[in-house]
């Protein structure tokens, strides 16, 4: 989107007040929000897996912006949307007005009038703050720079699924602080897991990420070691090292990050962890081949869970449960 900073016009001239409630991090949601989400994935996924209808959001669309590619993200919304009853708009880069000059405000007011949500996926966290303050629909956003929190609603009920609740769970970072690891930093401190980060140095979350989760629970301790992070852990967690728009960083950040691999040398320091990835992994980089294809990676019902749980907080924030 080119012009994300384009100021927010005066809305109260054109459009109504936005009253819709966005979901830009995961601490958008209030405790009880985050339980009533979680909650609903499951019964969402026991009725998609007993063939069972649940369309409460019949002739509702939700529009799917993405400025980035993507595989779980559009297909676990656009499947989502089409078991809920409802139809789902792709509108990938170049296909609309946004790369062509037209302002975010003018395109969030207009979609506002068309679609009942916006998901988004961009570059700039700061766009999606321009979209959010000038849409009268809820914005989720479906990946940032900085944050993915439809990604954090996945991985938290997985580890509920597996570990039957999150007491007593042990969490381990492994790899770059950035966006994935930004939403899991705050969810974690949001579901009471005792998470540890290991980035290398210059790689750490975000302060402002590290206060979100301390005022939501406790702040992660972040280190510079993985090896200290997955000590006795019950899950290990890592992401790419090379995120989407950092290409030209490649060369150094392999440099920067070796020694962050998640492989059975690391594992051996954790022998009874899960092993979660988001997805994409690139297996000899943050993650070795054994590691991800091993029993303890429940990195494929993570990659379901996106499409249980984001059902769930589309028809949460649409009021259809
Ligand atoms: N984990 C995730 O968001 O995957 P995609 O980039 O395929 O959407
Ligand atoms: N950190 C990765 C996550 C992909 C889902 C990226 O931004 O490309």
């Amino acid at each position: 989107m080119s012009d994300s900073t384009e100021p927010k016009p005066n809305a109260t001239e054109s459009t109504p007040q936005p009253t819709a409630q966005h979901v830009l991090d995961v601490d958008d949601l209030s405790d009880d929000e985050l339980a009533a989400v979680l909650s609903t994935a499951a019964e969402f996924k026991q009725a998609h897996h007993a063939n069972e209808p649940h369309a409460v959001l019949p002739n509702r669309t939700l529009g799917m912006l993405f400025e980035k590619p993507s595989t779980r993200t559009r297909l676990s919304f656009e499947t989502g949307m089409t078991q809920l009853g409802g139809h789902a708009v792709f509108l990938g880069p170049d296909a609309t007005h946004l790369d062509h000059g037209e302002p975010i405000p003018d395109t969030a007011r207009v979609l506002s009038r068309y679609v009942d949500a916006v998901m988004a996926r961009v570059f700039d966290h700061g766009a999606l703050e321009t979209m959010a303050a000038n849409a009268t629909v809820p914005v989720v956003n479906g990946l940032s720079d900085d944050a993915h929190p439809c990604q954090t609603l996945a991985d938290l009920f997985t580890i509920y699924e597996e570990f039957g609740g999150f007491d007593d769970v042990t969490a381990a970072w492994v790899g770059d602080g950035n966006n994935v690891a930004q939403s899991f930093a705050v969810g974690c401190a949001m579901a009471g897991i005792d998470l540890t980060m290991a980035t290398p140095e210059g790689y750490e979350p975000d302060d402002d990420v590290l206060a979100r989760a301390a005022d939501r629970g406790t702040a992660p301790a972040v280190v510079n070691d993985p090896e200290e992070a997955v000590a006795d852990a019950d899950v290990v967690y890592t992401d790419v090292w090379v995120s989407m728009g950092q290409e030209d960083e490649r060369e150094a950040k392999l440099g920067d990050f070796a020694g962050f691999q998640v492989n059975d040398d690391l594992l051996a320091g954790a022998p009874d962890a899960a092993v979660m990835h988001c997805l994409p992994a690139h297996r000899g980089e943050e993650i070795s081949h054994d590691a991800l294809e091993s029993e303890r990676a429940i990195v494929w019902e993570q990659a379901e869970n996106r499409m249980h749980t984001q059902k769930a907080l589309l028809a949460h924030l649409l009021g259809a449960v």
